[in-house]
């Protein structure tokens, strides 16, 4: 993709079509991915004289950001653009989009079973959607457009496009991903893994710096398989963002612990407080034998020897994990052991999910489904097990003194919220003013995600 967007509109011929005075709203689903890829088609719409709207029904233009990662996503953005039919009939010149995952993955499909759907839009597309819709327009009321190709040849050129940056943003390092886990669709709603270069990472850190954001969240399907063209690597740009520029916090997601290593660790731990001490690492099971079915690329005992090597050189360190329950041919043992990785490993927060086939798949095809039944089954005994385990660790923030960074003020309660380098939302009384400062607050009652404090 071009990196500048004025070029990108210059280069639109039809950018004339795009009047003035439009409104658009974008409903999102899924990831932080998604969140910030909204974002840049927000930016971008607003630089073809769209305004934001925070309704559909105030809109003449509405896109679906949609997510493929788990059940029924087709028939979600189905069930979306069927409640905008009554919109449509009172405004045929209403145009309906859908990009993201599930644009990706059914194109023209979804065209084809919904012609409520004016034009649907790929991953990779993002920066063509003004010409998107001024092709859809041009071809009046019933004209389709689907533009859903992968851009695999051309580097990964992209600036940071936020409207309102505010206090704590994303920065996208990476796109795509090659991991290829047996259960995830992500490769083929992604594309091929790839970095941006470092300098423009760096580029965008300072300009979001200057526009006043305070802590950055670089973002990736695979963050530390990072590789600038440069040839630094993710501990690299770790180590270059805390650094070389003025932010005040950075914090990272997704990691892979497979690509976890000593070095990450060693810039983690000189580089605090300004690198969060929080990290989401992924185990999804704590069973060898589902792990190689998953092709995660590591064991139990390989996790298990990460986060030794983490609580070693970070003793404060809080930990969170995504885990999946009844992965083809999951049996009661092994869901055990998955229960028993919680309990060994201690993640303050989980986020836990039924299997759910995807297409395209490999685990897809797999026999040895497990019934839909045990799945609900063991996510309550997992939820349940680590709520034990939850509980127990979120004690020992009552009385603490935590350095908040102030996000935002809730003018009704009075409260203002920020979080904690541990990624804790706290929540206490205060003045707006403190927006964007960061501030001791003392914890009062403590909950594993969310806490209340007093200011000190
Ligand atoms: N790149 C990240 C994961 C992104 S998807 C990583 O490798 O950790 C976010 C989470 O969704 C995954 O960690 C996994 O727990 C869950 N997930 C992905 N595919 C799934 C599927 N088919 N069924 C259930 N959960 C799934
Ligand atoms: Fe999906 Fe695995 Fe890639 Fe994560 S690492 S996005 S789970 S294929
Ligand atoms: Fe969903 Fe795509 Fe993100 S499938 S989780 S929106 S990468």
């Amino acid at each position: 993709m071009s990196s500048s967007i004025e070029q990108l509109l210059a280069h639109n011929k039809e950018k004339s079509l795009l009047d003035a005075n439009k409104r658009v709203y974008i409903s999102t689903y899924g990831c932080q991915m998604n969140v910030n890829d909204t974002e840049r088609m927000y930016s971008l719409l607003e630089m073809a004289n769209y305004s934001p709207v925070t309704t559909p029904d105030q809109a003449d233009l509405i896109i679906i950001n949609s997510c493929s990662i788990r059940e029924k996503p087709v028939h979600k953005v189905y069930s979306e653009v069927g409640k905008y039919r009554k919109l449509k009939d009172r405004n045929p010149h209403l145009r309906i989009g859908v990009g993201g995952c599930v644009g990706q993955q059914e194109k023209e499909n979804l065209i084809k079973s919904s012609p409520l759907i004016d034009f649907v839009f790929g991953t990779d597309n993002i920066d063509l959607l003004p010409s998107i819709i001024a092709r859809s327009e041009q071809s009046g009321v019933g004209g389709k457009v689907v533009e859903a190709k992968f851009h695999h040849r051309e580097p990964y050129h992209v600036e940071t496009l936020v409207r309102n940056p505010g206090v704590a943003t994303f920065v996208n390092i990476t796109k795509g991903c090659d991991n290829f886990c047996t259960f995830c669709v992500v490769p083929y709603t992604r594309g091929r893994e790839k970095s941006r270069p470092l300098q423009h990472v760096m580029d965008d850190v300072h300009k979001l710096v200057a526009r006043g954001t305070k802590e950055v969240t670089l973002l990736g399907q695979n963050v530390n398989s990072y590789e600038s063209d440069c040839g630094a690597d993710f501990a690299d740009l770790l180590e270059k963002i805390a650094r070389e520029t003025d932010v005040q916090r950075i914090r990272y997601t997704t990691s892979h612990p497979k690509d976890f290593n000593q070095k990450l660790i060693d810039v983690m731990a000189r580089n605090q407080p300004k690198i969060c001490e929080y990290i989401h690492l992924p185990f999804q099971s704590g069973s060898t034998r589902i792990l190689e079915r998953m092709n995660r690329g590591y064991t139990r005992e390989e996790y298990l020897e990460k986060i030794s090597m983490i609580k070693a050189a970070i003793p404060n360190v809080v930990l969170s994990t995504d885990i999946i329950v009844g992965f083809p041919g999951e049996t009661e043992e092994d869901f055990l052991d998955t229960v028993r990785l919680v309990q060994e490993v201690g993640p303050e927060t989980i986020f836990a999910f039924k299997y759910s086939p995807r297409p395209f798949t490999k685990a897809a095809q797999f026999t040895d489904q497990v019934e839909e039944s045990v799945k609900d089954d063991r996510l309550a005994r997992l939820f349940a097990a680590h709520d034990i385990v939850g509980k127990e660790l979120a004690k020992k923030y009552d009385g603490q003194t935590l350095d908040i960074l102030v996000e935002g003020h809730d003018e009704d309660r009075g409260n203002l919220h920020g979080r904690s380098s541990q990624n804790k939302n706290v929540f206490f009384n205060g003045d707006k003013s403190l927006i964007g400062k960061m501030v001791p607050v003392k914890i009062t009652k403590a909950f594993s995600a969310t806490m209340r404090g007093e200011l000190q």
